[in-house]
């Protein structure tokens, strides 16, 4: 379907009845699950936000698919709803932070006495961390002794596949604040604020910061809203590229998932320290998977939607969260490239869509390229 045809159309459109925005405005972050707040990530959806899709387009025991799954917001919300999960990301640092909230430890004591061990452990690998093996934009954001430990102790736990220790540490690396390991700095994005807090006039901000008390504390706080969840239920995390995501005809209930905007946001770039921290030294392999332009982003949607429909069950739902990306001026909406996709492909109808106005504080920077309006389109598998 054209474009600009498509355009028009969802001007007139209603909104999807099953849908308010009211239902999700306004913040949860004192009511919902702590391991939300594991770590930050750029683009995340809204936990409340989230439940109500889940919620709205599925049923206990479901299977749902979240084939761009970021942080796993829609994956966590579906298991606490009582939903199987399947989880893919390309991004490492997004694929740590799903399988912390997928497999945690049982008890904040668990996750302790993990600590201590490998605390123990690191104390004696930390004196051989050579630092003249960390790039030097590393090194400009800890003091060393602080650096050995992370270095060690982050090595131990990827050997491991400890990814709840892992995520809670990734959660402490960078901010201003007593209880984070690095020298001042941002807490999404790594940036150093040493002009906003000079080293002379903030020799303590500059000091050694042990890792262990910091991550003991950082892990009270995780386990300060800590849901029961169903053993039973499935969880499974992929790390690929969604194109090469292979499934199961006929199996899954649900897609609920929020696809890379275009160019809007550099998942890997903004995450280069914690990706390094993962081993992870080329970050920009990762965001090269991301769609650049409107035309990358189609490819990508059109292989991806082709893979979920043989896999998706007759009358279950494919919702998206898309936003417009403005780029020079000129607004690209995304929501309308997805509804035409689905059209072109066949066999999906599109049940309707809402707009969701972005608050100004929520948008992300990136020289104007940010998000003023999100969309939720509904689409349903019909044929
Ligand atoms: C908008 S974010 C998803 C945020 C997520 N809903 C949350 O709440 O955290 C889009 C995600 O798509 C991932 N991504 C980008 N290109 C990808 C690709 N080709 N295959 C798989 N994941 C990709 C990015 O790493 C990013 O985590």
């Amino acid at each position: 379907m054209d474009e600009t045809c498509m355009a028009n159309t969802m001007k007139t459109k209603i909104a999807h009845p099953k849908l308010n925005s009211g239902d999700w405005s306004g913040s949860c972050l004192s009511t919902e699950s702590t391991l939300h707040q594991l770590s930050p990530y750029i683009g995340k959806i809204k936990s409340v936000f989230a439940r109500k899709l889940i919620t709205t387009y599925s049923k206990p025991r479901d299977i749902i698919l979240d084939p761009f799954a970021g942080s796993g917001t829609v994956a966590f919300e579906s298991l606490i709803a009582e939903r199987h999960a399947i989880a893919n990301d390309v991004n490492p640092y997004a694929v740590t932070l799903i399988k912390a909230k997928m497999f945690p430890p049982k008890s904040f004591e668990e996750a302790i006495k993990k600590v201590e061990h490998y605390n123990s452990l690191s104390e004696k690998r930390s004196k051989n961390v050579d630092l003249e093996e960390v790039p030097d934009w590393v090194k400009k954001f800890y003091h060393q002794d602080t650096l050995k430990e992370i270095t060690s102790l982050s090595q131990l736990l990827r050997e491991n596949n400890e990814n709840f220790l892992l995520a809670c540490l990734l959660g402490i690396l960078h901010h201003e604040r007593p209880g984070f390991l690095s020298y001042p700095a941002s807490h999404l994005v790594p940036y150093l604020r040493t002009k906003k807090y000079p080293p002379k006039k903030y020799p303590d901000m500059y000091s050694y910061r042990d890792v262990e008390s910091r991550l003991i504390k950082k892990i009270q706080r995780a386990y300060k809203r800590f849901p029961e969840i169903d053993k039973t239920l499935g969880r499974i995390c992929f790390q690929k590229d969604a194109k090469q995501l292979v499934l199961q005809e006929n199996s899954i209930d649900a897609v609920i998932s929020s696809p890379p905007y275009m160019n809007a946001l550099d998942y890997a770039r903004d995450n280069r320290l914690r990706l390094w921290v993962l081993g992870e030294s080329d970050y920009k392999k990762y965001d090269a998977k991301s769609p650049r332009n409107i035309e990358d982003f189609k490819k990508l949607m059109k292989t991806v939607m082709k893979n979920i429909y043989p896999a998706l069950k007759v009358d279950s739902y494919c919702i998206f969260v898309l936003g417009d990306v403005n780029k020079s001026k000129k607004s690209i909406n995304t929501a309308s490239a997805v509804i035409g996709l689905a059209s072109d492909i066949g066999g999906f109808n599109c049940e309707g869509f809402i707009r969701d106005e972005v608050p100004a504080f929520r948008r992300s920077r990136k020289d104007g390229a940010c998000t003023k309006n999100e969309w939720i389109v509904v689409l349903r598998k019909v044929s």
